[in-house]
């Protein structure tokens, strides 16, 4: 896709080439500042208490009499790996910025087994990152989703955002839902919550057709949240009957697509190159909604010279038979 664009525009072709070659020429700069950068956040020396239990599969527990090691096995859910860990939003914190610091006992305490955790807002709210992100409005809007005012008490943030691994990130389809289905395809997390049989999601997707190519394309959010103008992501999750079934809302040139898919992304490129849903080509052709703005118009002066053609044949046929 990305080819026939260009050369359907040599300006972009030209620019992207120059961007480039500037591009190449600041890189040993940006190099050597993200790698000052890591050692300033490296805190997985600090952390090296926690991660040599929680980020191995195995840990050993030393009997203080005997001096024997006794080798253990981490649950799976109490596994966290450090490389994921590094890679995250919050890799610069110390494991006991966010869990009590009576987690430095082992066998870890009933009163640090009860912690409250806090919640993204008592950190972000006033601070720059807020701002950016507009954590007010989006909180605003996690409020009404059916998480929220079903199970507000255990449904947090933290919910969808894994705390080990969260990386603000709304560029891959599957990374966003791999949040969802780590509850709507995993009956245990899911019963953490709601104590009641998990709802196949693939039985109750039947209706669409080419299941996999939708799932791998398309966001739950696009057709389960409310469209919210004022943030990037919507968190308003819809209960299932207001959810996205027709097809033209995405399938046409007005979409719905054009809204919230890459929404991001299309700031910027929408009906540039003429295409009415110039931001959806960079990921998947959509049926119908990429159609090209000069294509259109060709198409109708190319039909109408036919017709005209075809009706001066027919006007000259007739008259000359006489
Ligand atoms: C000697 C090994 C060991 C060390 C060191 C250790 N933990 Fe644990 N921790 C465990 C084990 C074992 C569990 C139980 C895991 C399970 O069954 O899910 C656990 C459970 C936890 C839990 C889950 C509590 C819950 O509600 O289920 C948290 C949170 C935790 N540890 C945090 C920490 C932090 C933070 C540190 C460092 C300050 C730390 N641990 C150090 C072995 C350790
Ligand atoms: C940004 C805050 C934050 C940091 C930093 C953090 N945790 Fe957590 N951790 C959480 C939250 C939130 C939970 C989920 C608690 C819940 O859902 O009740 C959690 C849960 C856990 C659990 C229980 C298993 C699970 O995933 O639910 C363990 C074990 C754990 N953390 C260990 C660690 C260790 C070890 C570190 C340091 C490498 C660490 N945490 C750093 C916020 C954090
Ligand atoms: C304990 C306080 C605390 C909590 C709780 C917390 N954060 Fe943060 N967060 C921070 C700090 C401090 C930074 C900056 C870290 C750095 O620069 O290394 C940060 C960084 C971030 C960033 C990176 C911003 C960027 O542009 O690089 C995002 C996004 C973010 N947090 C989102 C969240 C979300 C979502 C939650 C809840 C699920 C949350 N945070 C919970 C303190 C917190
Ligand atoms: C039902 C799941 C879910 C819950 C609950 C949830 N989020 Fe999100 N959030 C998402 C998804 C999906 C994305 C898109 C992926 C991304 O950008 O990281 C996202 C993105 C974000 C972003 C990045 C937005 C951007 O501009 O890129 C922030 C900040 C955020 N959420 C904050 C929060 C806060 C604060 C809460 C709690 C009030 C919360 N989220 C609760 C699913 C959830
Ligand atoms: C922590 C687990 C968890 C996560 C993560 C999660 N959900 Fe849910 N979701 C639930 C539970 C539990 C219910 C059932 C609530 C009820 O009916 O009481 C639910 C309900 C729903 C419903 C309403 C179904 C109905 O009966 O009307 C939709 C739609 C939905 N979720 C979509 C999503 C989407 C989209 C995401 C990701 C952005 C997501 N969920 C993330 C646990 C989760
Ligand atoms: C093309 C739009 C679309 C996409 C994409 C989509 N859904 Fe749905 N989903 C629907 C519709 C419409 C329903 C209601 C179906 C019905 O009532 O028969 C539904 C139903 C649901 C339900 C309720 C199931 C029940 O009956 O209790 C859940 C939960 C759900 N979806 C989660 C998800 C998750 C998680 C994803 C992403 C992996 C996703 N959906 C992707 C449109 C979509
Ligand atoms: C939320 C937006 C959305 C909705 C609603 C939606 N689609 Fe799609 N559909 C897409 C996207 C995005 C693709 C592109 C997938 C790809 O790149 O393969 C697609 C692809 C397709 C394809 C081509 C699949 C392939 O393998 O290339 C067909 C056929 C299709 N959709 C039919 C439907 C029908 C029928 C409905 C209504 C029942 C529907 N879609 C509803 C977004 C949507």
């Amino acid at each position: 896709m990305l080819p026939k664009k260009l050369l359907c525009s040599p300006i972009a072709f030209f620019l992207a080439f120059f961007i480039a070659i500037i591009g190449i020429s600041f890189v040993p700069a940006q190099v050597s500042e993200i790698n000052a950068q890591k050692s300033k956040s490296d805190s997985l020396t600090g952390n090296a208490f926690c991660i040599q239990c929680h980020g191995n599969i195995y840990y050993g527990l030393k009997n203080p009499e005997t001096g024997k090691i006794h080798r253990k096995m981490m649950s799976i859910n109490g596994r966290i790996d450090p490389t994921v860990f590094k890679k995250s939003n919050h890799r610069s914190f110390q494991c006991t910025n966010c869990h009590s610091i009576e987690f430095k006992k082992f066998p870890h305490s009933e009163k640090a087994l009860l912690e409250e955790i806090g919640s993204c807002i008592d950190c972000h709210s006033g601070d720059s990152i807020a701002e950016k992100y507009k954590f007010d409005l989006i909180d605003e809007d996690f409020q009404k989703s059916v998480h929220a005012t079903k199970h507000s008490e255990n449904f947090t943030c933290w919910m969808c955002h894994e705390a080990h691994s969260y990386k603000v990130n709304a560029t891959t389809v599957e990374y966003d839902n791999s949040m969802c289905l780590s509850c709507h395809a995993n009956a245990n997390k899911y019963n953490l919550i709601l104590n009641k049989s998990n709802p196949n999601i693939i039985e109750k997707h039947e209706w669409l057709p080419n299941q996999q190519a939708h799932l791998q394309n398309v966001r739950c959010i696009e057709c389960h949240a409310r469209v919210n103008d004022s943030i990037l992501v919507a968190h308003n999750i819809q209960p299932k009957a207001k959810a996205v079934k027709l097809c033209v809302e995405c399938h046409s040139t007005n979409s719905l697509l054009k809204q919230t898919l890459y929404k991001y992304q299309s700031r910027v490129q929408i009906s540039r190159n003429g295409y009415f849903n110039a931001a959806i080509l960079n990921k998947s052709y959509v049926i119908g909604a990429n159609r090209n703005y000069y294509l259109n118009v060709a198409s109708v002066v190319i039909l109408l010279i036919v017709i005209g053609g075809i009706a001066i044949h027919i006007i000259l046929r007739t008259t000359l038979k006489k």
